[in-house]
């Protein structure tokens, strides 16, 4: 059978012949004698017309057909007498794989992203959701050939993971455990010896330790896959299970790796520009009309640039009382974040150089002794989309960092081989694929851009 898309794209190489299309009804108009069939199977918003009459054996039930039944039609591409569509399939013959009754959920009007939220499971059937699981496709897909066409190594880092690389301790345990009989040591502590790996274990938080130790050896790699917090997913920028691309790039500085993130968020944009035009004209008609206008934007002119430390003072002078009271040392809020990227700059911006505090153990210790070479990419109606930094590759520096943190060095042993055995300077960032998503399509909550509701905490039960 052939895809849709390709019939009406290339309508002249199919006119004539005889082919085959597979699809899930849109609607169906009967006269009694013949009747007409708008078919969709996803790989455009079109549908294509089918015609069918009373020369068909099974014609009272295609007939009866219910909206959201598959089907897959024969017959030959001709011109249309119709004035919406400039070609349609005259059926020879339909088969009809599975009916669909008049309860299907999915009505001819505009349901609601939070009706849509709790049918998860129809609702890529629809306009809106065909849009964007077919741009997420489009996004994840630039992201490996922006990578791999400039020489990195796409790595496969473990999901299953003794470390928590960012120190927060928002972690899922994985264990085979009998969670209502945990043995506990003489000392009150989880006994780990009967279980499966023997020590705790977790989901990953994130791909970076083991890209680092890839980075040194490859110079330029990447990895690209999920990854699990156990953080307050009640929000709508945070989910339980994401997926992040995390490229690690050696012999780098912050400079370098701001560089990589800004050629790397224009190079998704354009290529979903050049190869989802009609996705994105649908989110600019429906969603947000500013959206295309923006996204040439954002491709055509440089990304800001501001410290924490001058974006504490720029928050301080906005004169906006935020809910969370602006100072020197507190963590940016999305309100903040909101604020500095839409407000000030109007446009995709690093901040850079964050108090050591707030930041992972791993970022390199600027000279100040206070702040770390940390960039986070705060754009406009997401926040933060990017998190990275250059990494702390003094050995002494970095021991005494842990030490501070309370981080023991015989976790870390390999982490700290790194940097007693060809260490270099380097860095690397964390992309959060939905928020991007978010950012390309306009789509305002992370559930409307992941494929299920599973996963994404309470709000979903
Ligand atoms: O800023 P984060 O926590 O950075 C790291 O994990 C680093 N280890 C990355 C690195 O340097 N290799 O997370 C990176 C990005 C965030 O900017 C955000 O886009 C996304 O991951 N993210 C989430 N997305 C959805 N739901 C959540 N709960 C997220 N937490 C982080
Ligand atoms: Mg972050």
């Amino acid at each position: 059978h052939i895809r849709i898309k390709n019939i009406l794209s290339e309508p002249a190489v199919y006119a004539g012949n005889k082919l085959t299309a597979c699809g899930w009804v849109k609607t169906v108009r009967d006269n009694k004698t013949f009747g007409f069939i708008e078919l969709n199977d996803g790989s455009c918003f079109k549908s294509i017309q089918v015609v069918f009459d009373d020369s068909l054996n099974n014609f009272s039930e295609v007939s009866k057909l219910g909206v959201g039944a598959s089907i897959a039609v024969t017959g030959v591409l001709v011109e249309s007498s119709g004035s919406k569509q400039p070609y349609e399939i005259k059926a020879d013959s339909i088969e009809i794989c599975c009916a669909s009754t008049t309860d299907y959920p999915l009505q001819k009007k505009r349901h609601t992203n939070e009706y849509l939220r709790t049918i998860a499971h129809l609702r890529p059937r629809t306009n809106t959701f065909s849009a964007v699981f077919r741009v997420r496709s489009h996004v994840s897909y630039a992201i490996h050939k922006f990578f791999i066409d400039r020489g990195f190594v796409y790595v496969h880092t473990p999901i299953i993971t003794a470390s928590d690389c960012e120190g927060a301790g928002e972690m899922f345990q994985v264990t085979t455990m009998d969670l209502k009989n945990i043995p506990k040591n003489a000392d009150g502590q989880v006994d780990f010896s009967n279980d499966f790996f023997t020590k705790q274990a977790n989901l990953t938080v994130s791909g970076q330790l083991s890209a680092e130790t890839f980075a040194h050896a490859f110079t330029d790699v990447y990895t690209f896959g999920p990854t699990f917090r156990a953080e307050n997913s009640n929000t709508a920028r945070h989910a339980a299970e994401f997926w992040m691309v995390e490229p690690e790039i050696a012999f780098a500085e912050l400079d370098d790796n701001m560089k990589l993130a800004e050629d790397m968020l224009k190079f998704i944009i354009n290529y979903v520009i050049e190869n989802a035009p009609d996705e994105l004209d649908f989110f600019n008609k429906f969603i947000d009309d500013t959206l295309i206008e923006r996204l040439q934007n954002i491709v055509s002119s440089d990304f800001g640039h501001v410290t924490y430390t001058e974006a504490i003072e720029l928050l301080k002078n906005s004169g906006v009382k935020f809910d969370y009271p602006v100072k020197w040392g507190m963590d940016l809020q999305t309100e903040h974040e909101r604020y500095i990227s839409e407000k000030i700059f109007k446009k995709p911006v690093f901040v850079t150089d964050y108090p050591k505090e707030i930041k992972a153990f791993y970022m390199r210790i600027n000279d100040d002794n206070k702040t770390v070479a940390a960039m986070d990419l705060l754009v406009p109606g997401v926040g933060e989309i990017i998190g990275g930094s250059q990494r702390e590759e003094r050995l002494d520096v970095l021991l005494r960092r842990m030490k501070e943190m309370n981080l023991k060095e015989e976790d870390y042993w390999w982490y700290l081989d790194l940097r007693r055995y060809g260490g270099t300077k380097h860095a690397g960032f964390g992309l959060g694929l939905e928020r991007c998503i978010m950012y390309i399509t306009g789509m305002t909550n992370i559930r409307d851009v992941i494929p299920e509701k599973t996963y994404t905490g309470k709000i979903l039960d």
